[in-house]
Formats: C-alpha cells, sequence, structure tokens
C-alpha cells in the first residue's frame, strides 16, 4: 500500500548519500518500530536495541551519527541513557534525538536539560520526524570532516617532522664525509665522539628524545672548524697563544653556522658550549655548573677522552685508562658529576668503540 508520502519521492542520489550515516534506535519496541517504518524507506541504515543495557552495548561498540532514544526504554529509561551517553568523553558528541509522548512536557525540559540536541513529540509526522533526522545528521557531517581535518593535521605534522629529520640526518652525513675526506683523523674523531656521547647520555637518564638529539648533533660539534684557517688546523707543532684564540673561536663560529641554519637548540648548544668547563676554565664564556647545558657538558668528556687518547699532529696518545682516571680523578672539578660516572660506567662500551677505530 502507497504512504501517504508516496508522492514525495527521495531526491535522486539521496539513498546513497544517506546510507552511509549510521543511526542507532535505543527506544521502546512500538517506537522503534514507528522510526523504522518512518525511515527505512528512505535508505537510512539503521541498528535497533529495545533495552537499556542493550542499547549501552551497541553505543560502546559502534561509530554512530545519531542515536534517537524513548523516554520509556524498558529497564534503564531514555534520560539514564541520555545521561550515560553524555557523560562518557567518547560518546558525548553523538547527536541524540529524544522521542517524548507530547510537547512543552517536563519530559521534553528534561530531555534538553540532559544534553538532547532534539526532542520530537511521538505525534510527529513522519516528514517532520525525517526533517530533524537530516539536520542532525548535517551536524553529524561537520563533526565528521572536523575528525578527518585534525587527523590528516596530525599526518602532515608527522611528516614534517620526519622530513626536518631526513634533511639534518643528510646533512651530517654530507659533513662526516667532507671532514672525513679532507681530513680523515678529524672524521674518525667525530664518529667516535658522538658514539661516547651517546653512551654517556643514555645512562645520565635523559629523556630519549635528548639521548636521540645528542646522538643526532654530537658530530656537528666542531663544525665551526670549517671556518679555522687551514695553517692553524693542520699545524704540526703546538699553536701559539694567538692561534690558540683563533682555533677557540670554532665554538663561536659553528654556533652562528647551526643558528643561521636554524637548527635544534641542542646542536647549538653542544657547538657553542662543548670546550666549556664545570669550574669556570673553559671557553668561549666561561660558564659555570648548570649554566652549561647537559648535552654540551656530556660531549665534553667525550671530546676530552677522544682527544687524550688520539694521536695528534703536535702529541702522542696515552692510554685510555690513563685517560679516564685523569677526566674522573685529577681534572674532575671540570666535568659534570653525573656525566663523569655515566662515563666510569660504560667504560667497557667506551674500550669497544675505541677499539673498533684503532
Ligand atoms: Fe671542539
Ligand atoms: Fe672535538
Amino acid at each position: 500500500m502507497a504512504t501517504p508520502e508516496s508522492k514525495y519521492p527521495p531526491i535522486p542520489g539521496m539513498h546513497h548519500v544517506v546510507s552511509t550515516f549510521r543511526i542507532l534506535l535505543a527506544a521502546h519496541p512500538r517506537t522503534v518500530d514507528r522510526l523504522s517504518s518512518a525511515l527505512s524507506p528512505f535508505g537510512y541504515n539503521l541498528d535497533t536495541a529495545t533495552e537499556g543495557h542493550e542499547a549501552q552495548t551497541a553505543i560502546q561498540k559502534g561509530a554512530w551519527d545519531l542515536i534517537i532514544g524513548s523516554t520509556d526504554l524498558p529497564q534503564m529509561d531514555g534520560f539514564l541513557l541520555l545521561r550515560s551517553i553524555r557523560t562518557n568523553r567518547e560518546t558525548v558528541e553523538i547527536p541524540y534525538l529524544m522521542m517524548v509522548g507530547s510537547a512543552e512536557s517536563q519530559d521534553e525540559i528534561k530531555a534538553f536539560q540532559l544534553g538532547a540536541d532534539e526532542v520530537v513529540p511521538e505525534k510527529t509526522s513522519d516528514v517532520g520526524l525525517r526533517a530533524r533526522v537530516r539536520v542532525l545528521l548535517r551536524l553529524s557531517t561537520y563533526r565528521r570532516r572536523l575528525q578527518n581535518e585534525k587527523r590528516m593535521l596530525g599526518i602532515k605534522v608527522a611528516e614534517r617532522t620526519r622530513e626536518l629529520v631526513e634533511i639534518t640526518m643528510a646533512t651530517v652525513a654530507a659533513l662526516e664525509k667532507a671532514t672525513e675526506l679532507s681530513d680523515p683523523e678529524t672524521g674518525h674523531h667525530i664518529l667516535r665522539v658522538a658514539t661516547y656521547s651517546t653512551l654517556i647520555a643514555d645512562k645520565v637518564g635523559l629523556s630519549s628524545e635528548l639521548v636521540e638529539k645528542i646522538r643526532l648533533y654530537a658530530p656537528l660539534h666542531d663544525l665551526g672548524k670549517v671556518a679555522v684557517a687551514d695553517r692553524i688546523l693542520k699545524k704540526e707543532g703546538v699553536l701559539t697563544p694567538e692561534e690558540f684564540e683563533e682555533m677557540k673561536l670554532h665554538t663561536n663560529h659553528g654556533h652562528e653556522l647551526l643558528m643561521a641554519a636554524q637548527a635544534d637548540e641542542v646542536a647549538c648548544n653542544i657547538a657553542l658550549s662543548h670546550h666549556e668547563r664545570i669550574d669556570g676554565s673553559g671557553y668561549p664564556n666561561a660558564l659555570k655548573g648548570e649554566a652549561i647545558p647537559v648535552e654540551a657538558r656530556i660531549v665534553a668528556i667525550a671530546d676530552v677522552f677522544d682527544a687524550m687518547t688520539t694521536v695528534r699532529r703536535y702529541k702522542e696518545a696515552i692510554p685510555p685508562d690513563v685517560a679516564m682516571r685523569t677526566i674522573t680523578v685529577e681534572l674532575a672539578n671540570r666535568f659534570d658529576t653525573g656525566a663523569t660516572a655515566a662515563f666510569i660506567q660504560r667504560f667497557d662500551e667506551v674500550m669497544q668503540v675505541f677499539e673498533s677505530y684503532s
């Protein structure tokens, strides 16, 4: 038999569009029957729950675009169900339509107070009911769009971060290669210092994020040497005081280069402060104690240990155990206590790295 609305057929294409929405009818069986006959011929995707607990389970399990309830839902009335939906973070935003006995009743006021988006009296025509459902589904569309945009934004941020890390890695690799080509001694130095620094940083108990940054950026600690003249860098023998002053500037040069490249703060700190000493005897700013960033305090130990244990143009190498004792005992006041302790605790691994490059 033709329904009273059969002279208003659905708009072509509408069936497909609306059917992607999921509607839960959480109501008394009588109301469910009425809602089903009004909505299903129009292509809405309906699920039903005719008892309170069944409705709660369905709500938790599904991704709903709209919930239609009734005040007389068996086991748990529609108000209690609505309250539980609005007090749960997962479901608080799902549009909710409450069917009530009559308009302008206490039930209508109570439903709105509990957070219903729409209240419809049972006597409302099917056309009126569907009009309200369409409005609420539009709400759901905006909600979905917002969620999608949020997700897309998250993906874009993650992609951008990965790109930045990859660019940094490529820069580090290129610099390592360039330094190695012009001076193999320095090439191995930066690799060893990076590995020693990572071992110490990991043991000191820094966040995994900071340990990773130290691993990435410690190889750049002497980057500023690219701005120091070869006659000083490759001089056979001890530098004059003037030459040493010029050499010291590699800390400032490295810092300036990294700042200009908008590199991470950790990279900038390492380049600038890896020759600072806890007792204030270091350079370029004679910083003391914790005024020196922790990443620079860590690289300082690794850098000095490596300088002591390798042959340089102007000096012989000393044995690793002697270098370790010198740093941790004789020169202990120049280095961070925690980082020194970590260095001693990881000395076996430090030795493995040392031997692999010998
Ligand atoms: Fe240096
Ligand atoms: Fe160095």
